[in-house]
């Protein structure tokens, strides 16, 4: 039996580095697992590995900002497999690297509509989705577990980085108020962030290849450990606050960060 056995997760942003990972090892876990992105081929390839390894999984395109999506994806989600029980809002994007006199209002906004909208419109319409499920315990009903993918950076700024930090900011206190609302109304519903440092995905290879090789010298020598994380390490986290290990655990900020907030 699997961590996650029978469950059905939808993780956005699934067609790239930590969604990839988090979906693949719930899939492995045991769970049916829905991955969403704007990177159709990408999201595609993450269902043949999952399907190549044994496990179940389907891709639907989606864009996170756009609340007609989201109506449209938990509808397929409960019409093809009768429930959601774990949501992982993991879809962002990556800090612009432009100094905040300069940060056009623009790229501030989109920031916030992907990172900050998108989460809440996911958390919106998974608790929706999830108060209708009959397995909770609560006395409100429901069941399902929320985990939101925020940052080191929603607890500690960096410069250049408004947009993002705040974004992730956001996220952070967005997930306690709906972990105590639905407890305040007895629903069996757990939400949680989880607060990745510094991982070595193609978002980070991004802001390294814009930076140069100094930009990622000044990365490793940020890291306590002197090195990335790997999207694994974020996915296991991932794997525990989703799993019933995790009953009692919600409003919880898990950090996986190699020691970077421990200074
Ligand atoms: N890599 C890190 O160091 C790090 C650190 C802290 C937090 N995070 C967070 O982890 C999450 C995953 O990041 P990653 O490093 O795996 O990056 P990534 O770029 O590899 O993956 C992000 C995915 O989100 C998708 N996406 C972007 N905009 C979208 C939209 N509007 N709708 C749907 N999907 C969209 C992208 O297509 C991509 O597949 C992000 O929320 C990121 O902010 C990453």
């Amino acid at each position: 039996m699997g961590r996650v056995a029978d469950k059905v997760a939808l993780v956005t942003g699934g067609a790239s580095g930590i969604g990839r990972a988090t979906a693949e090892l719930l899939a492995q876990e045991g769970a049916m697992v829905v991955i969403t992105d704007v990177q159709d081929e990408g999201g595609q390839e993450t269902v043949a590995t999952i399907e190549a390894a044994g496990g179940r999984a389907a891709y639907h395109h989606h864009d996170v900002t756009d609340e007609g999506d989201w109506k449209k994806i938990i509808a397929e989600v409960i019409e093809a497999h009768g429930k959601l029980d774990i949501l992982v809002n993991n879809a962002g994007v990556g800090g612009t690297g432009i100094p905040v006199e300069e940060l056009p209002l623009e790229a501030w906004r989109n920031t916030m509509s992907v990172n900050l909208d998108g989460v809440f419109l996911g958390v919106k319409h998974g608790v929706g989705a999830m108060k209708d499920n009959g397995s909770g315990g609560g006395s409100g009903g429901g069941g399902g577990s929320i985990i939101n993918t925020s940052s080191v950076l929603g607890f500690v700024g960096l410069p250049h980085t408004a947009a993002y930090t705040a974004s992730k900011g956001g996220v952070r206190l967005l997930t306690k108020a709906v972990a105590i609302e639905c407890a305040a109304r007895g629903l069996n519903i757990r939400v949680n962030s989880v607060h990745p440092g510094f991982i070595d995905t193609p978002m980070v290879g991004g802001a390294i290849q814009r930076g140069g090789p100094e930009r990622r010298e000044a990365i490793l020598k940020s890291q306590p450990t002197g090195e990335m994380g790997r999207p694994q390490d974020i996915a296991e986290g991932i794997l525990y606050l989703a799993s019933d290990a995790a009953r009692f655990v919600s409003g919880t900020e898990l950090v996986i960060d190699g020691g970077y907030l421990a200074r």
